[in-house]
């Protein structure tokens, strides 16, 4: 490790531990004490997360951490200062924010991000990206949770730090989350160093399950065992244990996610109306489609019975159906692997 990474470490090491004493024990922390407590966050995980409080002030870290002797050119490579072009001065990137520290996957602090108090924008403000930090490659909590993680052989994925944090304090230990961006071909890389078998969480809102469906074609290409868990009224899992407390979210939530299939069927009844004979034969159409992509015959042949007992429809024409999409998904993906210019070769997959 070179000096200027420890530099940079460090100094993370020092602001998450100073962030912490000013949230829970001084007056100017006490505002954010007291909107994490009516949140529902309670004094256990405000210390096992190190969750901590950054003051309105614009150079309040640029001098603690030089007084210590921190070069300003550094702390600025780190993320928590800020350079302006106009005059030269540094002044601090977090203000009057709740802080998060960010951990790699030994533990190390690498970055922070920021909530607002109140309705101010953007609500996360994360550290940039820096030598340490990347955030497609960081899984929030991984630190914490892959005890447990390897222990249950599975994972909860979650969308928000405040979702895994609230999962953590109702018992549901093998919580993660990605930081506001889709989950990328490092993090599944990450996971796969101690899992294949991931409940996602994501809020029940349309920007919840659309992203909850891409992760879950991300994770299943990836060969990955895969549920999902859904709460009613598009709340997300922060704000449903809130509402409904910690035993119903493990029991009626995490306990009651569906498979991968099963999420499937739901997601591609939204916004249709099966009365309608257009909407239903599409909708028949995708999840036959769905169907063939199923390497096991038994399995499909069990959601095609599903299908055929819920709209009545004959299973011989489903079968034939289903056949000839298995075999047209069959050549698609033969011929992907095939040079373009070499038809010949697709021609003899068939
Ligand atoms: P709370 O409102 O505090 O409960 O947060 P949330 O986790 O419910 O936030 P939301 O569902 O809106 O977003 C999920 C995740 O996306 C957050 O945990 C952040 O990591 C990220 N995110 C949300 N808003 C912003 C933003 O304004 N900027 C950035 N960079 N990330 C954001
Ligand atoms: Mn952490
Ligand atoms: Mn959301
Ligand atoms: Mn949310
Ligand atoms: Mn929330």
């Amino acid at each position: 490790v070179s000096k200027e990474f420890q530099a940079m470490h460090d100094a993370h090491e020092l602001l998450q531990k100073f962030y912490h004493h000013l949230l829970v024990n001084t007056k100017e922390g006490q505002h954010a004490l007291e909107y994490l407590l009516e949140r529902g966050f309670t004094r256990e995980s405000i210390d096992k997360f190190q969750i901590g409080y950054s003051l309105n002030s614009w150079d309040f870290v640029y001098k603690f951490l030089s007084k210590r002797d921190f070069s300003p050119e550094w702390l600025e490579k780190a993320g928590l200062i800020i350079r302006r072009e106009r005059d030269g001065n540094y002044f601090d990137r977090f203000r009057d924010r709740i802080m998060f520290p960010i951990h790699d996957r030994n533990g190390k602090t690498i970055a922070f991000s920021g909530r607002s108090l109140g309705h101010d924008e953007p609500k996360y403000l994360n550290s940039p990206e820096t030598a340490i930090f990347n955030k497609s490659k960081i899984l929030y909590n991984y630190h914490l949770a892959r005890p447990s993680i390897k222990k249950m052989q599975h994972a909860v994925l979650f969308e928000g730090f405040a979702d895994c944090i609230a999962a953590d304090r109702s018992g549901v230990e093998n919580g993660i989350a990605t930081m506001g961006t889709s989950l990328t071909d490092e993090h599944i890389a990450l996971l796969r160093q101690s899992v294949q078998s991931v409940t996602i969480c994501y809020d029940s809102d349309k920007a919840g399950i659309e992203a909850a469906f891409r992760a879950g074609n991300h994770l299943n290409n990836a060969g990955f065992q895969i549920k999902v868990a859904m709460m009613a009224d598009g709340l997300d899992p922060d704000e449903y244990i809130k509402k409904k407390g910690p035993e119903k979210f493990r029991n009626e939530v995490i306990g009651a996610s569906l498979t991968w299939m099963a999420f499937k069927f739901l997601y591609f009844r939204r916004g249709k109306n099966l009365q309608i004979e257009g909407d239903r034969l599409a909708y028949i159409e995708v999840i036959i489609k769905e169907i063939s992509k199923l390497d096991k015959a038994v399995e499909r042949d069990h959601y095609l019975r599903q299908l055929a007992a819920e709209f009545s429809l004959s299973l011989d024409a489903l079968n034939q159906q289903q056949k000839q999409m298995f075999f047209a998904e069959k050549r698609a993906s033969a011929g992907k692997k095939e040079p373009v210019n070499k038809p010949v070769l697709i021609a003899k997959q068939v």
